[in-house]
């Protein structure tokens, strides 16, 4: 058929397992998200990660190029089209130093083998789940918001944000104010599932109406009280936590004192750790 401005753009793979990129959005001077193509037999969870990346720069000695690979965690829902990636940039980081400079047409590297164990299958079944996220943590959360099964399996979903900026909270912002609107997300994920839907970001380093680490919050109980629900208990709630390492550890701690016990695919329990992607 005809190539028209109307229709998508499509992968022409050059380099094996290249994907093309649709979208880049700069949300900070540290921070941007993009789409790419999706290839056709790529299956995965809402919540996995894949390996992404560039190709390096040729080795001076023998010319030879390798790829630049990292783990990140796929923002998109299971049932979209395309994929979307949250991702930092580091300046002299060995991916994203190069990566942050991707405009649509270019092509990414993508291993089509997802893994992961923020998924709904390594938690048992409960009536409220909490998304624990600081900085590009966000990510996998961003995919499980607008995975039909997360308000389908709970009464109550709650997703904690914190960050050292206010900036630095917009692509969850956003993405949370857009799903709230969308129509057809409405009758993909029920009527009512916004309703279900609580958002509580919170900074550490900028002035926000809400201010302090999430852990120390919990501990003075003000986000319970914020948000006017009972205190975190293994018969109700189930977890997932992405972030970086010491943040991980510490509410791994807090969630163990309210007698969540930590989860894997394998073993299904109350809480899931996965540790958000530095470069
Ligand atoms: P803080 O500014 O007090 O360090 P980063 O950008 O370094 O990954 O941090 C993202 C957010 O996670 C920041 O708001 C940071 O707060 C917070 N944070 C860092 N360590 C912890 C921790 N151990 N527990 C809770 N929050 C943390």
């Amino acid at each position: 058929s005809p190539v028209t401005d109307a229709q998508p753009i499509k992968a022409v793979p050059t380099l094996p397992d290249a994907q093309t990129v649709t979208f880049v959005q700069h949300w900070t001077d540290r921070l941007f998200s993009f789409r790419c193509t999706r290839p056709q037999s790529l299956r995965f969870r809402s919540g996995e990660f894949v390996m992404i990346g560039l190709m390096g720069d040729p080795d001076p000695k023998t010319g030879k190029q390798k790829p630049i690979l990292r783990a990140y965690s796929i923002a998109s829902p299971s049932w979209d089209e395309e994929l979307e990636f949250y991702s930092i940039k580091v300046p002299d980081g060995p991916l994203t130093s190069k990566l942050q400079n991707i405009k649509v047409g270019d092509e990414i590297i993508l291993r089509p083998k997802p893994v992961g164990t923020l998924v709904h299958d390594a938690l048992l079944p409960g009536k409220r789940l909490w998304f624990f996220a600081t900085g590009t943590g966000f990510a996998p959360f961003a995919s499980l918001l607008r995975e039909p099964q997360t308000y389908e399996d709970y009464d109550e979903v709650i997703i904690t944000h914190t960050c050292r900026e206010v900036g630095e909270l917009a692509y969850g912002a956003k993405l949370i104010e857009n799903i709230r609107k969308d129509e057809l997300l409405a009758e993909l994920m029920g009527e009512d599932f916004h309703k279900k839907l609580r958002y509580y970001p919170t900074t550490t380093r900028e002035q926000s109406p809400k201010m302090g680490r999430i852990t120390d919050l919990m501990r003075s109980g003000d986000v319970f009280r914020d948000l006017d629900v009972a205190p975190i208990a293994p018969e109700t709630d189930r977890a997932m936590v992405c972030g970086n390492l010491a943040f991980n550890l510490e509410i791994k701690e807090l969630l163990e004192e309210y007698g969540l016990r930590e989860g894997a695919n394998s073993e299904p329990k109350e809480y899931v750790v996965e540790k958000a992607f530095v470069d």
